[in-house]
């Protein structure tokens, strides 16, 4: 039986082993992205193609937070920092970028990134989005791309993202989300929920969640990949699904990338 600890051990060793390696995203091999396609080319051309290739998203927060100058960015499960350092282009020297993650090492390749683009408005706190490092009313902006559904107490981690949302404030989150409930087969392997599966929940719950804690305006869209890249990510999610239970095109079929965005009231 998967417990709150036991997937909080099992996703940090997974990202811990995919940076000491370089590898990217969730499954054996690239599951949510190998090409970084899904932002804009104009977007990365201001980062080191190195820093631009080591993402583990399934989408582009960047474009969905349509930040301004001067306004102070969380990224919620920041990664190797690729999203904090085109917010941080984004928001100029007078705003300022915190990026949370709970894997040391994702922490420290983030804090070499940003130093390798000189950028002096960014900071990376270790840390749980299920008890964020941050204080209340500070943030103007909440991003994540594709943490969220790892959480094992998502209830948590909105109720936390609102309380560190200024009023007004925005959430701008690529997630996964599924259409319909996983199979319980999927929803106990602790290697689908590394791998960004079993971790998904119904976007219906995913909105009702974000109501219960106070969100307003929430609005989840899903994005439409091309052919080549659901077959690659089928091919990848190979290991982290029992095929003798339920076939890969099923679950593909159930589970999807979102734009998600909500506010906090003003
Ligand atoms: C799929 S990767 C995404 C990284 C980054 N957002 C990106 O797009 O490249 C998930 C990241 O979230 C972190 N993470 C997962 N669950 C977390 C939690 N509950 N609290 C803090 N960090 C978490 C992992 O350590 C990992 O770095």
């Amino acid at each position: 039986m998967a417990t709150d600890t036991s997937i909080h051990e099992t996703v940090r060793e997974h990202y811990a082993e995919r940076i000491k390696s370089n590898a990217s995203c969730c499954g054996t091999d690239n599951c949510c992205d190998t090409t970084n396609s899904l932002y804009p080319e104009q977007l990365l051309t201001t980062v080191p193609s190195d820093i631009a290739s080591t993402s583990y998203g399934c989408g582009d927060p960047i474009t969905l937070a349509s930040l301004k100058p001067g306004q102070t960015v969380l990224d919620l499960g920041s990664g190797a920092g690729l999203d904090c350092i085109l917010a941080a282009q984004k928001v100029g020297e007078t705003g300022h970028v915190i990026g949370v993650d709970m894997t040391p090492e994702m922490i420290e390749r983030a804090q070499v990134n940003a130093k390798k683009v000189n950028l002096n408005n960014i900071e990376f706190r270790h840390g749980y989005l299920e008890s964020l490092p941050v204080d209340s009313n500070t943030v103007d902006v909440i991003i994540s791309n594709c943490v969220i559904n790892l959480s094992p107490d998502k209830e948590k981690v909105f109720n936390e993202a609102f309380r560190v949302l200024a009023p007004g404030g925005k959430l701008a989150v690529s997630d996964i989300v599924t259409d319909g409930i996983l199979p319980d087969a999927i929803k106990q392997s602790l290697s689908a929920w590394a791998g960004c599966v079993a971790g998904a929940v119904d976007a219906k719950d995913y909105i009702a969640m974000m109501e219960s804690v106070g969100f307003t305006d929430i609005s989840i869209k899903p994005v439409l990949f091309d052919k080549e890249t659901v077959d690659s990510a089928l091919a990848d999610m190979g290991d982290a699904i029992d095929l003798k239970t339920i076939s890969r095109e099923d679950v593909y079929k159930a589970v999807y990338s979102a734009k998600i965005t909500a506010y906090k009231p003003a």
